[in-house]
């Protein structure tokens, strides 16, 4: 209680009273603050209950709507795509969504390309919509400028909320311009739904006849307007829809969906507790994982908001400023969003729907010829034999984009390879090709240079071996 009041003090200063946004701000951060000083963090492991039969779908049995349908069906949708992240984890300042991915096209140029194409293709308008933050937010609108010449892409802003001290946990800035570059968040992907109500965007989209949005990550180069979805959205009228996919080893720690007191609920890491992160794990026991592509019934969204009524589970997420103080910034995501909503359903989708780059290896998938890029989507190269994409794993030499593309001459040949890992200071000529599983490992000290034209094949490497 003395807690919440000294923040409520503090949240007076942080106010700007000629800034209606920074008002609005002040009120979210108040609500997850006071979840936190209040709510449990982990969940009661005894009280899981598998996720029951009837929430689920299997994309592969939803009916392909025909082409009259489908106008029909886009009239009804809007896209939007999660634009508060920077691209820092690979070592770019700036929005991520302005990294170039691949011949020169970045994630936004993509996103514009699918819409265009299949607004042209089908006759409609679908809005394409970013969600920025406060740090994407100028560089996002540079580039529409030069992208989006008739102005037809929205964008709004998520909230801007305090970082607090971790120790004290009081905020780092002492009023609203206080610490601009390190005192302030944004309060992740699940502060999306105020945030839409805040900005009018939501409104704006029912008043245009729209029923559903179609969130997902801008960095998640698989998330395409999908018909049968759509056709499956309309026919059965779900309030919210989560697109998931089988779990691999590679994605051990992503969300995923159980029953708990009578509700569906979006478990991540951080609500488990320490002694069952083994068990989260496990690709047995919880065999699917949420890919953050979301669609949302924006009516049941407008209900929940008005009422007050959305709760997330908080994801305390610990940084350390560049005065190297301890700090921390509470978040919520979209996925953590399905506890609100009544009609849900959980829809199993194949792994090409969830592409994203969260590392530079990722974006050697993407670079390479296991892929063609048209109209902005990637599609899968049929002449790979091996069901499942290459499992890759480079060095933190190859961490920032910049060192990555000066390592690989040109991207290799990984049509028939299954697992690539490269430790230590390596090279890439041109002309490469890896086959099976290839391990390259450069000892401490020493560089390897592939050379122009290599064809390298289930093979170990070590030392400065040459090929
Ligand atoms: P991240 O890349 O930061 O998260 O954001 P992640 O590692 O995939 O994990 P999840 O999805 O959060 O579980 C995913 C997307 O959400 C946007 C980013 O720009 C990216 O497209 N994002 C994240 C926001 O728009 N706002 C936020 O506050 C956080």
């Amino acid at each position: 209680d003395d807690l919440q009041k000294e923040m409520d003090e503090a949240l007076t200063r942080l106010t700007d009273p000629s800034d209606p946004a920074s008002e609005r701000d002040a009120a979210v951060f108040r609500s997850l603050y006071g979840q936190f000083l209040t709510e449990p963090p982990t969940v009661d492991w005894s009280k899981i209950e598998p996720l029951p039969e009837g929430i689920s779908r299997d994309y592969a049995q939803l009916p392909q709507p025909n082409a009259a349908q489908a106008k029909n069906l886009l009239q009804q949708i809007a896209v939007i795509k999660l634009n508060g992240g920077l691209g820092t984890s690979m070592g770019c300042s700036g929005p991520k969504s302005l990294i170039q991915v691949r011949k020169g096209k970045t994630f936004l140029d993509m996103a514009i390309d699918q819409i265009k194409h299949m607004n042209e293709m089908y006759e409609v308008a679908v809005p394409l919509i970013l969600m920025n933050s406060f740090n994407t937010d100028k560089d996002t609108a540079r580039a529409l400028k030069r992208l989006d010449r008739s102005g037809n892409i929205r964008t709004f802003t998520q909230s801007r909320c305090p970082r607090i001290f971790k120790d004290s946990l009081m905020p780092v800035p002492q009023d609203s311009h206080d610490r601009p570059d390190d005192g302030w968040y944004p309060p992740g992907h699940g502060n999306i739904f105020q945030s839409m109500h805040n900005s009018g965007l939501l409104d704006e989209l029912i008043s245009e006849g729209r029923e559903y949005c179609f969130v997902s990550n801008i960095d998640n180069t698989g998330a395409t307007v999908d018909l049968r979805i759509a056709h499956f959205l309309i026919a059965e009228q779900p309030d919210y829809v989560m697109e998931v996919t089988e779990k691999t080893q590679a994605d051990v720690k992503g969300g995923t969906l159980i029953k708990i007191n009578d509700k569906i609920m979006h478990l991540e890491l951080p609500q488990v507790p320490k002694d069952h992160e083994e068990d989260f794990k496990s690709i047995n026991v919880f065999s699917i994982f949420n890919t953050n592509n979301i669609w949302v019934n924006l009516k049941a969204i407008k209900r929940l908001i008005e009422t007050d009524d959305m709760k997330m589970e908080i994801i305390v997420n610990p940084k350390t400023t560049s005065k190297g103080e301890d700090v921390l910034q509470l978040e919520t995501s979209i996925g953590g969003a399905i506890r609100n909503f009544t009609n849900v359903f959980c829809l199993k989708v194949a792994r090409n729907r969830f592409l994203p780059v969260k590392k530079t290896q990722d974006m050697l998938l993407i670079m390479s010829n296991l892929f063609r890029l048209e109209n902005g989507q990637l599609i899968a190269n049929t002449k790979r034999s091996i069901p499942q994409m290459p499992l890759i794993k480079l060095s933190s030499h190859f961490d920032h984009v910049k060192n990555f593309l000066k390592r690989f001459k040109d991207t290799p040949d990984m049509l028939q390879l299954l697992h690539l890992t490269v430790v230590g200071d390596v090279h890439f000529g041109r002309n490469i090709t890896l086959t099976g599983t290839v391990i390259i490992v450069a000892d401490h000290g020493s560089t390897i240079e592939i050379p122009d034209g290599s064809v390298i094949g289930n093979k170990i490497a070590t030392g400065s071996l040459r090929f």
